[in-house]
């Protein structure tokens, strides 16, 4: 072979294998979404995770029931963002386990983590809009991705999601993230979590950036979803009254641990020297 049929060559096997890598991908999303279970949603038990040095979870038990909105509390840098990575099975834990509907994450293949994240929606902290589509590619970017619906039946889901989030489709559909108020931008941001009608939503700082009346106004959507969609929720956040506004439950990370969980009204009784600083 001359050079230039050997690069050809190679730009050919690098098409096929692209191709095929593209259809395994495309087969990986595919397999079903395992069915309710009857147990807890998510549980952690004895969980540990360091970066390097850095002991970020040291022995953290938990578990989110079946309908319910489990709030968790803590400093900045606490690892609350990371409790949510590790549900998503984006990070693994060093030790213990991590399991979503009962299956223990470190250990189904990527297939079953892809399928059970399709009952999860996330809410990321800061909103993380994609800044160059428009409000409706942003809400309908799950449904274009990930399954083989009609132009239609996206339309449809993408204007009852916004709905739902109090917003009017037809006002912001078409405009873009740098568009929207803070509000809007967390709304936009819920409803693209919500969009697929997952069982399990993870909001990561809802409120985080917000005046007191959205922050307000954001608290009382989380509790109408968890009504409305049948949801249970773990929300991630450092504002105790969103935490007692929204959520069954409250657990504060400290350290590496988990040293509260309970109702808020617990919380608010607990003789736990930490617990009553934090709530000064
Ligand atoms: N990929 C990583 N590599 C190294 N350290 C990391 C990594 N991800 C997180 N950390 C560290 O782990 C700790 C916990 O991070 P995490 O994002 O979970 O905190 P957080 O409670 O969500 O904080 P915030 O309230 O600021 O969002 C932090 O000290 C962070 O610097
Ligand atoms: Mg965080």
């Amino acid at each position: 072979m001359t050079p230039d049929s050997l690069d050809l060559w190679d730009s050919q096997m690098r098409r096929e294998i692209r191709a095929e890598v593209r259809k395994a991908l495309a087969n990986l999303g595919q397999e079903a979404a395992p069915p309710e279970g009857e147990g807890p949603v998510v549980e952690l038990e004895d969980v540990c995770l360091s970066y390097g040095e850095h002991t970020v979870l040291d022995g953290v038990s938990l578990a989110l029931q079946r309908g319910e909105t489990l709030s968790v509390l803590g400093g900045s840098g606490a690892g609350k963002s990371t409790i949510l990575r590790l549900i998503l099975g984006l990070s693994l834990p060093d030790s213990g386990e991590v399991r979503v509907e009962g299956k223990d994450i470190s250990h189904v293949p990527l297939t079953q983590v892809l399928a059970l994240r399709r009952n999860m929606g996330m809410v990321f902290q800061e909103a993380a809009l994609f800044d160059s589509l428009t409000v409706y590619d942003n809400v309908g970017f799950y449904l274009h991705e990930h399954t083989h619906l009609s132009e239609g039946e996206i339309e449809f889901r993408v204007r009852e999601s916004l709905g739902l989030v109090d917003l009017e489709p037809e006002q912001v559909m078409g405009l873009l993230p740098a568009e929207l108020s803070g509000g809007m931008k967390k709304r936009v941001g819920i409803a693209r979590a919500v969009v697929h009608r997952p069982r399990l939503l993870l909001y990561d700082e809802p409120t985080s950036g917000l005046d007191p009346i959205t922050t307000r106004t954001i608290n009382d959507l989380i509790l109408k979803l968890q009504g409305e969609i049948e949801v249970s929720s773990i929300v991630v956040t450092h504002d105790i009254r969103s935490a007692f506004r929204t959520s069954n439950r409250v657990a504060l990370l400290f350290e590496g641990s988990l040293v509260f969980v309970g109702s808020p009204e617990e919380m608010v009784a607990t003789e736990d020297e930490y617990v009553r600083e934090f709530l000064r």
